[in-house]
């Protein structure tokens, strides 16, 4: 039996999701019991070079997506519209989708959270959050009896990334700002990354799965690090400390949530202070475990797959009705 995907978005993240069916076969047939194939892809410019094998139509019509027989569709365009158009059906035809898009998630995500629920399908959403770091599924599907009462985390690989070139190679912002660009971290318009916007999306996400609600956006301090100079860094660096873009969400006791993202020196004993480059970093703290620290990339083709992947493989685990000895079928590429 076969998987078939709709994988809307060939950029950075979707190329990195197409590559990883490709070359993980194996292993999601031993996790599911299925091969996987990719029989249809949706892109906005027809005119650009991709790099996939035939078989596949590449198309900017979402209406012929819709008309392959496909059982899941991964979703790595980005941004509010059509994204959401495209969910919505998608979700409306009781398909379950699977999402990076963490703008999206934290502008409409209770929304097609509830689309999902009337249809008897699902939404995933891992990668939209600290890319690589299964910090989602650590909340919702492990912390049942915890309470938790912190979390303070590094949420932007390219700011964090920046932070950390323009501190080590002495290199400007605008530099390292390229650098992130060209390596596939930053967002389609990266001023979301640099005036903190992003962080701040994946902050309301971890605040709905926590609490089922967000803080008023209003009430929320967002800075980014595109006022921070590299005076500022080096200043710290005298005291040995560091400038790390810091989200932090609590609620206080009077029951109002607390949500910042913003520029803050920390000293080296801080469990962020040695995150460096593209990598990310949550600190959980609760009253049982106490403090809980994940890292790992944040963000990039292949770290974001891999959270893409891992969100694949728990929603068709189920099927599985094969030994893990069997051999893989493979091809279909
Ligand atoms: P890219 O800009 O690299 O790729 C976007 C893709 O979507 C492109 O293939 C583009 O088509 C396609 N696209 C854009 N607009 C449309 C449209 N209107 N209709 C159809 N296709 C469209 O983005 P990324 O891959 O970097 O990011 C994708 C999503 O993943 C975003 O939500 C982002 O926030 C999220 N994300 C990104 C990470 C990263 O490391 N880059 C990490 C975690 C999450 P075309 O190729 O024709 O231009
Ligand atoms: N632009 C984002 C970042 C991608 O740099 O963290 C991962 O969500």
């Amino acid at each position: 039996m076969t998987i078939n995907v709709a994988l809307l978005g060939l950029g950075t993240v979707g190329q990195g999701v197409y590559e990883t069916v490709i070359s993980h076969q194996e292993e999601l047939y031993k996790a599911i019991g299925e091969a996987v194939r990719i029989p249809v892809i949706l892109i906005k410019d027809s005119c650009k070079n991709r790099k996939i094998n035939g078989g596949v139509e590449v198309t900017t019509d979402f209406n012929e997506v819709l008309k392959h027989p496909v059982d899941v569709v991964i979703e790595a365009i980005g941004g509010c519209e059509p994204a959401y158009n495209y969910l919505r059906k998608s979700l409306e035809s009781k398909l379950p989708v699977i999402t990076a898009n963490k703008e999206l998630l934290a502008k409409k995500g209770k929304e097609l959270k509830k689309i999902a629920d009337d249809h008897q399908t699902q939404l995933a959403f891992e990668a939209s959050v600290a890319g690589s770091i299964p910090i989602l599924h650590m909340i919702k599907d492990y912390l049942k009896v915890n309470r938790i009462q912190r979390v303070e985390a590094i949420l932007n690989g390219t700011s964090n990334f920046i932070l950390t070139t323009m501190r080590e190679k002495i290199q400007s912002f605008e530099q390292s700002l390229a650098e992130a660009q060209r390596l596939g971290y930053a967002e389609a318009d990266p001023s979301n990354d640099v005036l903190g916007w992003d962080a701040f999306y994946k902050t309301m996400i971890i605040s709905d799965l926590i609490y089922n609600e967000q803080p008023d956006w209003n009430d929320v301090v967002r800075k980014g690090i595109d006022q921070v100079t590299q005076e500022d860094i080096l200043a710290a660096e005298e005291s040995k400390e560091k400038v790390k873009l810091i989200a932090a969400l609590s609620r206080s006791s009077n029951g109002q949530i607390e949500a910042s993202v913003e520029p803050l020196r920390i000293k080296p004993d801080h469990p962020l202070y040695a995150i460096e480059g593209v990598n990310n970093a949550v600190r959980v703290k609760t009253d049982l475990a106490e403090d809980l620290v994940l890292s790992g990339p944040g963000a990039g083709a292949l770290p974001t797959a891999s959270a893409i992947i891992e969100d694949f493989v728990a929603l068709f685990k189920n099927n599985k009705s094969i030994k893990n000895n069997d051999p893989v079928p493979l091809g279909g590429y």
